[in-house]
């Protein structure tokens, strides 16, 4: 099996940390693990030179072009030159576990790619990955499922760039402050500013800009944050919810990943009928977006009035195995490693599913003979 780590997007080194987590938990009895590095250039490193780009900041090799092959079959092939100490081809891969957080791994790229060479990978399809990415698409879409999300603006880059004023001003009157800014394809808290006063707005709605075609903002809420993860395909299951405590102001980048930066309490002291509606709300905002395999789903629990909101739904999260999604998971009875296995069956799982409509494609393409 391949396991794909790094990637162009910011979060590049969270993704490192995850990745040397699945690496070392793999049970190689069972798996022939293949990793795969992508470098913040870009670059795909082979086999050899993958090990080595988990230490941050490494000099990493010289990388290979990768294609999918056009008969698709199974296989992710390197063109051009894989080095001769690689072995001079890529060993072929039966499943892949794209370990890769933010743009280019989560958000449908990387799946499409997969899609095209036929091979089954774990975690959501391109569907599924894209609106798990995008913070704007996917409150759409959940607000349509009935899930209540926190009220917001979609402000796109050249908008922002060509009449700031209107964009200000259209902000303030439609989320009144403080409100979020945040890229709406990151994650890690990137490019997320906490906007108290009408002054600070244009630096927050520039650096946002800066980092995504797409921004959103939204009204800021007085919460607790609870979380709660998912697995499955068609039927999936939520584990026990638990709760952050973020050392900051919010759960910003620091408090996410700086040791002592905030506190993770598993199982959430909740009453039961908040678990249970934060468990029920998490199934359905995972089927309302097509994930499939995992995802976790983030909550508001406001402080006044006890409202539960959506705040969004990660396809891929931070995945060491001591983070938010495995803590769960072993509290709820499954252990780190047997997470893994189960979410490699569930891959496969999901790639039967998908060659069953291929083939009645193509058989109904052969029957017929119309003209598309
Ligand atoms: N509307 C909001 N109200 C209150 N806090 C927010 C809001 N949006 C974001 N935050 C804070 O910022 C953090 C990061 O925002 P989030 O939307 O989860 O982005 P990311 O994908 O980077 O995790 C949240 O965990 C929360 O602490
Ligand atoms: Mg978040």
């Amino acid at each position: 099996m391949g396991v794909v780590f790094g990637g162009r997007s910011g979060e590049h080194a969270v993704s490192l940390r995850s990745a040397a987590s699945v690496l070392g938990a793999l049970d190689p009895e069972r798996f022939d693990v293949v990793p795969l590095a992508i470098t913040p250039e870009g670059r795909w490193l082979p086999p050899h030179d993958a090990l080595r780009a988990l230490r941050p900041g490494s000099e990493a090799g010289a990388g290979v072009a990768l294609a999918a092959p056009p008969a698709g079959g199974g296989a992710l092939v390197g063109i051009g030159a894989v080095p001769a100490a690689a072995g001079g081809v890529l060993p072929s891969l039966d499943v892949v576990f794209p370990v890769l957080h933010g743009p280019g791994g989560e958000d449908g790229s990387i799946q499409g790619l997969l899609e095209m060479c036929d091979l089954p990978y774990v975690g959501a399809g391109v569907l599924g990955s894209a609106l798990g990415m995008d913070k704007v698409a996917q409150k759409d879409v959940l607000a349509r499922h009935g899930l209540p999300v926190a009220e917001h603006v979609l402000v796109l880059r050249h908008e922002w760039r060509r009449d700031p004023e209107a964009v200000r001003r259209h902000v303030l009157h439609e989320l009144g402050l403080p409100c979020f800014v945040k890229p709406a394809n990151l994650g890690s808290s990137v490019g997320v500013t906490k906007v108290k006063c009408a002054a600070d707005l244009p630096a927050a709605l520039d650096l946002a800009a800066r980092l995504d075609r797409r921004v959103i903002c939204e009204r800021a809420v007085d919460a607790r944050e609870i979380e709660c993860a998912v697995l499955g395909n068609e039927e999936p299951e939520a584990s026990l919810p638990g709760e952050i405590e973020p050392g900051h102001e919010f759960y910003d980048y620091e408090a996410k990943y700086s040791a002592g930066g905030s506190r993770l309490v598993i199982p959430a002291d909740l009453p039961a009928e908040v678990t249970a509606e934060v468990r029920a709300m998490a199934l359905r905002s995972f089927l309302a977006l097509d994930c499939a395999g995992m995802a976790r789903v983030d909550f508001f629990l406001e402080r006044v009035g006890g409202r539960l909101l959506v705040n969004e739904l990660n396809t891929i999260p931070g995945f060491t195995a001591t983070s938010m999604f495995a803590k769960l998971w072993e509290a709820s009875g499954m252990p780190y490693p047997a997470l893994l296995a189960r979410l490699i069956d569930l891959a496969l799982e999901r790639h039967r599913e998908r060659r069953v409509g291929w083939e009645a494609q193509r058989a109904l393409a052969g029957d017929g003979g119309g003209d598309g």
